[in-house]
Parts: C-alpha cells; structure tokens; sequence
C-alpha cells in the first residue's frame, strides 16, 4: 500500500454533508469518524503512556467495526433491489484488502508519521466514498 505523504494537517472530521438518509448507514459512518478521531488525538498527546499499543487496539477495531459496516450496508443495498450493488462491493473489498495488508511491525520505525499516514488513508478513503458512491444509495 502506498501511502501519501501527511504534513500533520488535522484529519477531515465528521459533518453533515456526509448523511446519507440512512439512519442505519449514517449512525455506522458517525462510529468510524469517531474511532480515527480517538486514534488521532491519542496520538497528538504526548503526555500518555503506552499509547501505541493503544492506537493499534483503536485501528484493529476500526478494521473489525468497517467489516461489519459494509456488511451491513451491503445488506442494506440488497433489501432495496439497489442496481449499483456490484461495482459498490467491490470498492469495499479492495478496501478491506488494502487494510489488511498494514504492516503493525512498520509502526516501530517512525511510528508518528506511520500511524498519521494509516489515519488520513482511511478518513480520506472513507469520505470520498460516502460523497461519491455511499449518497448515491439514497439520491
Ligand atoms: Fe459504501
């Protein structure tokens, strides 16, 4: 996974413009909002202890609670009869797999830098894909 370079800009943070309409999908966005920012702003004190090992518990949740997230969106699309099904699935596999394929040991070498590169990665990927397929679900 390439990963862009991260100036140490503030992550983008959840707002309205992301609702879909969706109670269900838009309450499961909101959560992963939630866990980048407590993972980011973990990382930004740095007047606690341990805190990686912290961090990496917030990310492996993250990828659990995305899983469980598309599923259930995946769902969601099929009880409506959703014709973009498809092609939506397959955005959300190749996440998923770009995900699993992080590399915790990297996190020793530059461990700031790694972890901030992982965040924007995933609030940026996650936001566009709510504004370009995720709204498209409920126009
Ligand atoms: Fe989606």
């Amino acid at each position: 996974v390439n990963f862009k370079c991260f100036g140490g800009v503030n992550l983008i943070k959840w707002k309205d413009d992301f609702l879909v309409g969706v109670e269900s999908i838009d309450e499961q966005h909101k959560v992963l909002f939630d866990l980048t920012g407590k993972a980011y702003d973990l990382l930004k004190d740095d007047y606690v202890h341990d805190k990686y090992d912290e961090i990496v518990k917030i990310i492996d949740e993250l990828k659990e609670y995305t899983i469980f997230h598309f599923r259930s969106e995946e769902e969601y699309m099929k009880s409506i009869g959703y014709k973009k099904f498809l092609s939506h699935k397959v955005e959300h596999d190749d996440f998923i797999e770009r995900v699993n394929s992080l590399n915790f040991l990297e996190i020793d070498e530059d461990q700031d830098k790694y972890i901030l590169s992982i965040l924007d990665f995933v609030v940026s990927w996650i936001s566009d894909h709510i504004l370009q397929r995720d709204k498209l679900i409920n126009p």
